[in-house]
């Protein structure tokens, strides 16, 4: 249980809260670049900030406020000129630094009047790595963009953005708490599949967590064996590493206090390969090209009707817990347990990262030695999410999982078509050598 006051200041999100201030220092994704392809400008909410992300006819790309500074028109419904961003409602152009290009009215009939160099946008900068958008919000000097190995990695990719009304707090939570597996994942998905008895199934006995520079490794003991299995890495303060490969990364980017967006990048390295699931040989797979993406918001009444889409879309029965208390759960009446170490363990990490923001210092895992910014990758025991690793006896495998999840049956087409189109190929030849049965990508697990 959180006072009011810690329970106020864990989830609020904007410039000059003590978390709002931790989270500006790390590089957040905010859209992928294939997405600028559709659509040339953006609407992004970041950290209780209104903007818009753009490309330029000349390819510069630029993340600004989203009101026009003359006023207030939304840029999210302005022109891109071979240079800048144009408001719709006066014709201001703006470049990617905020400067103001042109005022076609003041310009003609003010000339030299100096009034265009006193007009400034805010902006922000934006990089591009594997196939997102990235930015941050840190004072000068920036910290370095994260390397981590898992962008670069060969793989079959695919992002997906989910939009969630829920702060991003409760969603981390959720990573940080592996006893829900047992019960949110294996015996609610019994239920919701209409059986009446649920198998036994051995329960969690023991759980541990194991730092690294960048964040924890969960590790966790069920009843009946005496070994550590290892699951979960999680990098502060806002990434899931799965099984820590890198093929597959999330990122809960906080909107505001009470939404946040799930940025899923998945580099498909596997495939179920007669019945079971196998490596695909690493030099087949394509290493960078475009990455498709495509996004969806989440219900905000995910308990209307528990069962609709819990098979099918991304996450979903973890949707539900995150959603269900509503968009800030309410820390002040919780009663917290045992189960509950991992949770109490971000909290304080939170709390104690954003004191040394506070005082001046870098947090956990920002990064300014580019020595050290080289193909970061994250430990876990899992070399590969769902092959090597050992989950809950009988439960469906982490990568189908994985795989469900970004082919779902409204997957868009032409995601369908790039991954049997970058897939396809490499199967065949895997068929070709084993002649039973090989399913055809977008098949579902
Ligand atoms: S409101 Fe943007 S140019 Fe007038
Ligand atoms: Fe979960």
């Amino acid at each position: 249980m959180l006072s009011e006051s810690d329970a106020r200041d864990l989830v609020a999100t904007t410039a000059g809260t003590p978390v709002g201030e931790l989270l500006r220092r790390y590089w957040m994704p905010i859209a992928g670049v294939a997405e600028l392809d559709e659509r040339a400008v953006r609407p992004v909410r970041l950290l209780g900030e209104d903007l818009v992300v753009y490309r330029d006819r000349g390819g510069r790309i630029g993340l600004v406020d989203r009101w026009c500074p003359h006023r207030g028109f939304d840029l999210a419904h302005g022109t891109v000129e071979p240079e800048g961003l144009r408001c719709s409602y006066h014709g201001w152009c703006f470049a990617e630094d905020g400067r103001c290009l042109e005022q076609p009215y003041e310009d003609a009939v003010r000339p030299g009047s100096g009034f265009r160099a006193k007009v400034r946008l805010r902006s922000y900068p934006v990089r591009e790595k594997g196939g997102l958008l990235w930015t941050c919000l840190a004072p000068e000097p920036l910290p370095l963009l994260p390397d981590w190995a898992g962008l670069s990695s060969p793989g079959c990719t695919v992002i997906a953005i989910l939009h969630l009304p829920c702060s991003w707090v409760q969603v981390m939570e959720g990573f940080h708490d592996p006893v829900h597996v047992e019960w949110l994942h294996d015996r609610w998905s019994y239920r919701l599949n209409g059986a009446d008895e649920v198998p036994r199934r051995p329960t969690h006995v023991d759980f541990r967590w194991l730092e690294f520079e960048h964040g924890v490794v969960y590790q966790r003991k069920l009843r009946g064996s005496r070994r550590w299995l290892a699951d979960r890495t999680v990098v502060f303060p806002n990434v899931d590493g799965a099984g820590g490969q890198g093929s597959y990364l999330t990122w809960v980017v906080p909107e505001d206090d009470t939404h946040c967006m799930l940025v899923f990048r998945h580099a498909i390295t596997s495939w179920q390969v007669e019945g079971r699931q196998a490596l695909l040989p690493p030099k087949d797979l394509p290493a960078g090209g475009p990455v498709p993406t495509y996004r969806r918001s989440a219900s905000p009444d995910p308990g209307a009707s528990p069962s609709a889409d819990l098979g099918s879309w991304l996450v979903p029965q973890d949707v539900v817990a995150w959603l269900s208390p509503g968009p800030i759960v309410d820390r002040t009446r919780e009663r917290l347990g045992e189960s509950d170490r991992g949770v109490v363990m971000f909290r304080n990490r939170v709390f104690e990262e954003a004191r040394r923001v506070a005082r001046g210092e870098d947090p956990q895992g920002v990064i300014r030695d580019p020595a050290r910014n080289l193909r970061i990758t994250l430990p876990g025991a899992r070399q590969n999410y769902g092959l090597r690793g050992e989950g809950l006896p009988g439960m469906t495998g982490a990568d189908d999982v994985m795989l469900r999840a970004f082919l779902p049956p409204d997957v868009p087409g032409e995601i369908r078509r790039h991954v049997a189109g970058t897939l396809g190929p490499i199967l065949a030849k895997l068929a070709a050598r084993a002649p039973r049965t090989v399913p055809a990508p977008g098949d579902r697990p």
